[in-house]
């Protein structure tokens, strides 16, 4: 078995802890839904409520750059997905993110009917890709895993995967399928809200069309943080943004009347970016500058091992075994598995539930060590071998699982 104090030891990681805020005796694991509190987010929220917007008022979208933050707070993003900064842009939501992409891949390939996508793919995803697909002629097929390769054929226009499993946490193979993909003549979109932060993604290497991903869940944006897209460079002049709103525009402060998209990514911004969500978003990404992807890959596959090991045999594993193939979450299955993450929380294990019978844990490798991660795992066993879990009031369902 690993010794987690020996992996604390020699974590090249392991500085990075004391920058977040964790209540005493909590740990954690539930970063995949709504990544833990910065440290340095509150003061950061002070500044820019109470002297950029209390003092500064509307001067602060030049004298404290918020016009720029859309692109300048996407390029501390960029080492983490493997892109060059002017690829990426936080704005909107993942689901609205999503639309707007698969529209604009849509019409790079008009002769094309069909966009491709996993049927256990995220349900936004599904519902925006079945949208897009309707707005633009198409039909969404949505396939099991197995058989994705054997459906690019030549109808396809789009390839819609999120990488890693919201469920299962299983990993996609995100460069091999894109230049499967693109064999068949399909762009490509991914999904990256469960990859980014956790895992070394580069969509530079596997010349990856479209992505985009959540800004609240490993990256520590906040609750509802704004989300992020990534477009090819090479792409980015051929795409039409299908919400062309006024920060879209080649000039917004000309106040033309008709519509000419500005240069490159910024044409994919739609309206007002929500400046306090941009700045604790922002907090979330600089603590990750200077931090190895290669690193934080390699904790979070140890961090999900460790806790496989110490959860033991009690209860069935759902995820892939090998770290290789996971990202950074792993499931369980259990009939009862709403009321065993119940009980575990009120052992200070936080996980969550997804229907119908997952017991999901995330293990996001900057805020965890390996030694409560080992703790978490022997809990959440002595819930399960207890029995504890089967008192009545852990399986009463809130609204959030
Ligand atoms: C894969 C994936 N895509 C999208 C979303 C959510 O999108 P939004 O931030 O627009 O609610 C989630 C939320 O958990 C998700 O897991």
């Amino acid at each position: 078995m690993l010794d987690p104090a020996d992996l604390d030891a020699a974590d090249p990681l392991a500085f990075a802890r004391g920058r977040f805020r964790i209540p005493d005796g909590l740990i954690y694991l539930d970063g995949n839904s709504l990544g833990v509190l910065p440290k340095s987010t509150p003061a950061r929220l002070g500044v820019t409520s109470e002297q950029e917007w209390g003092d500064g008022l509307i001067s602060s979208w030049n004298a404290a750059g918020w016009i720029d933050w859309p692109l300048s707070i996407a390029a501390r993003l960029a080492p983490l997905v493997g892109a060059s900064p002017d690829e990426l842009l936080i704005c909107d939501s993942t689901s609205i993110n999503l639309f707007k992409l698969a529209m604009a891949a849509c019409a790079l390939r008009p002769d094309r009917k069909v966009i491709l996508t996993e049927e256990a793919n995220f349900p936004t995803d599904l519902y925006m890709l079945q949208s897009a697909a309707k707005l633009s002629g198409a039909e969404l097929r949505a396939v099991p895993r197995s058989e994705l390769s054997a459906a690019l054929d030549q109808t396809v226009g789009l390839l819609s995967l999120t990488h890693v499993d919201y469920r299962s946490g299983e990993r996609h193979d995100l460069a091999g399928l894109t230049g499967e993909a693109h064999r068949a003549g399909a762009l490509t979109l991914w999904d990256l809200s469960h990859s980014a932060g956790v895992l070394a993604v580069d969509l530079a290497r596997a010349n990856a069309d479209f992505a985009l991903g959540c800004g609240y869940k490993y990256l520590s944006g906040g609750p509802g943080a704004p989300a992020f897209l990534f477009v090819r460079r090479g792409l980015q002049q051929l795409c039409t943004n299908p919400l062309p709103g006024w920060f879209g525009h080649e000039s917004p402060f000309d106040f033309d009347t008709g519509y000419r998209p500005a240069t490159g990514i910024a044409r994919f911004q739609t309206g007002t970016p929500p400046i306090l969500a941009m700045a604790a978003l922002d907090e979330g990404l600089k603590l990750f500058a200077n931090v190895d992807t290669a690193d934080v890959e390699a904790k979070t596959g140890r961090l999900g091992d460790l806790f496989i090991e110490n959860v033991g045999d009690c209860l069935a594993l759902a995820s892939p075994r090998d770290a290789g193939r996971r990202g950074g979450h792993i499931v369980f299955a259990h009939d009862a598995a709403y009321s065993i993450v119940q009980a575990s929380i009120e052992r200070g294990v936080i996980g969550d539930f997804r229907a119908p019978n997952l017991a999901r844990f995330g293990f996001a490798p900057l805020s965890l060590t390996y030694s409560e991660v080992a703790k978490a795992g022997a809990i959440v066993r002595d819930v399960v071998l207890s029995d504890y879990w089967r008192e009545p009031r852990f399986a009463e369902r809130k609204a959030v699982t």
